[in-house]
């Protein structure tokens, strides 16, 4: 058997689309969606997801407004950006891009962003609405990997099994939570859980997200289940690559998302619908 793949380029583009849609449609009652995004320092990475951001929210027609600011910045003088930022009606989303230098506190700058500007969803009031099934943000990649589940027709998981692997606060927990959510039957694992095999051999869904490759192999899959993959690894030749053997596992699984042109643009396009909701929310 030889699954289906489920194409987060495809799937993303759709999803700035409908964000097209609704930021036309908030323009139209004069209303200008705005994300401010702060890079501090001059991490490579970092620098290009921001420049990524950036650039899909121009294209959909959200603003967005870029502020880089030295390694050395005080946390203070952060801190006081963020208020400004927070008091400024025109921004409707605030993104800190992590990691942050060493000597400031990523919990403390986070919750510093007022919650109903908080589009990465990683706030604690964010994190408490998604426990309690508020409405609030939810964490972009997570969100994310549920839109492709709704993308081939899984969004009531009542009767399903979905195994976690990772327990990260940005993706595993919040990803269980939100399969919780959609009434499926739950296990979240780590890359040491003992038996690991045992575990994801009962998933009709299987979400990587260890950040090491091959944590998932052909051997650990039900035949037809839902693979998700949301690592983002190199390979020996110096490949993309997620935790998912996806050459094996492919020939088990029923349906299953690439590295790349997976979970990545789809967590790209979810930042740009947090912050259309967010614009539209104030604005109702
Ligand atoms: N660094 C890597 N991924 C992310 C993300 O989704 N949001 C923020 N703020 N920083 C990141």
């Amino acid at each position: 058997m030889t699954a289906q793949l489920i194409d987060g380029n495809a799937l993303a583009a759709q999803v700035r689309a409908e964000v097209s849609h609704r930021v036309q449609a908030l323009k139209a009652r004069d209303v200008q969606p705005r994300l401010a995004i702060i890079l501090i320092g001059e991490d490579p990475g970092s620098q290009v997801y921001v420049r990524n951001k950036v650039a899909d929210s121009e294209q959909t027609g959200l603003a967005a407004t870029l502020e880089r600011y030295p390694a050395d910045m005080a946390e203070a003088d952060l801190l006081a950006r963020i208020a400004a930022l927070n008091a400024d009606d025109s921004v409707h989303g605030i993104l800190v891009q992590l990691p942050l230098p060493r000597h400031m506190d990523s919990h403390a700058v986070i919750e510093a962003i007022a919650p109903h500007k908080d589009v990465d969803g990683f706030h604690l009031a964010s994190a408490g609405a998604l426990m309690v099934g508020q409405p609030g943000f939810r964490p972009c990649t997570p969100y994310g990997c549920m839109r492709m589940l709704e993308s081939i027709g899984m969004q009531d998981l009542r009767g399903k099994h979905a195994v976690v692997i990772g327990r990260s606060n940005i993706v595993g927990k919040p990803m269980a939570l939100m399969l919780l959510a959609a009434n499926a039957t739950v296990t979240i694992c780590h890359s040491g859980t003992p038996d690991l095999k045992a575990q994801t051999l009962q998933g009709d869904i299987v979400v990587a997200a260890v950040g090491k490759r091959r944590v998932l192999t052909a051997d650990m899959v039900k035949p037809g289940a839902i693979v998700i993959d949301v690592g983002m690894n190199r390979d020996e030749a110096g490949k993309l690559c997620g935790d998912v053997d996806f050459a094996n596992v492919k020939e088990v699984a029923g349906w299953i998302t690439p590295v790349p042109g997976g979970v990545g643009p789809m967590t790209r396009a979810m930042l740009l619908v947090n912050t259309i909701e967010a614009a539209e929310r104030v604005s109702r």
